[in-house]
């Protein structure tokens, strides 16, 4: 199993999570992270870590398009392992619906 970063991560991007990860295998986008599905060794540390509740283990149902999602995008981003300020938003959108399609960017973060 694994654990992966779902859609409330957009917006948001507290990064909380990456202090905690044993074997750094967080990705940042510009506006959201990733975990990279054949590096997590599922120690599940980083799931309540994170303010907007947005990791998820794959184990619960429905969870194959959010690994594949991960898997993806990992490997065209940058790897973080630093925590950094949320974005400027992070609070008013947490927990708004269709994060997906309103917001989400392919760009890269800066990684660090
Ligand atoms: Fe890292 Fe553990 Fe979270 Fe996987 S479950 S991303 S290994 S902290
Ligand atoms: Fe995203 Fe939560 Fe980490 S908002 S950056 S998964 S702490």
């Amino acid at each position: 199993m694994t654990y992966i970063v779902t859609d409330n991560c957009i917006e948001c991007k507290y990064t909380d999570c990456v202090e905690v990860c044993p074997v750094d295998c967080f990705y940042e986008g510009e506006n959201m992270l990733v975990i990279h599905p054949d590096e997590c060794i599922d120690c599940g540390v980083c799931e309540p870590e994170c303010p907007a509740d947005a990791i998820r283990p794959d184990t619960e149902p429905d969870m194959e398009k959010w690994v594949e999602f991960n898997r993806k995008y990992s490997e065209m981003w940058p790897v973080i392992i630093t925590k950094k300020d949320q974005l400027p938003n992070a609070e008013e959108r947490d927990g708004e619906d269709g994060k997906m399609d309103k917001y989400f960017s392919e760009a890269p973060g800066e990684g660090g």
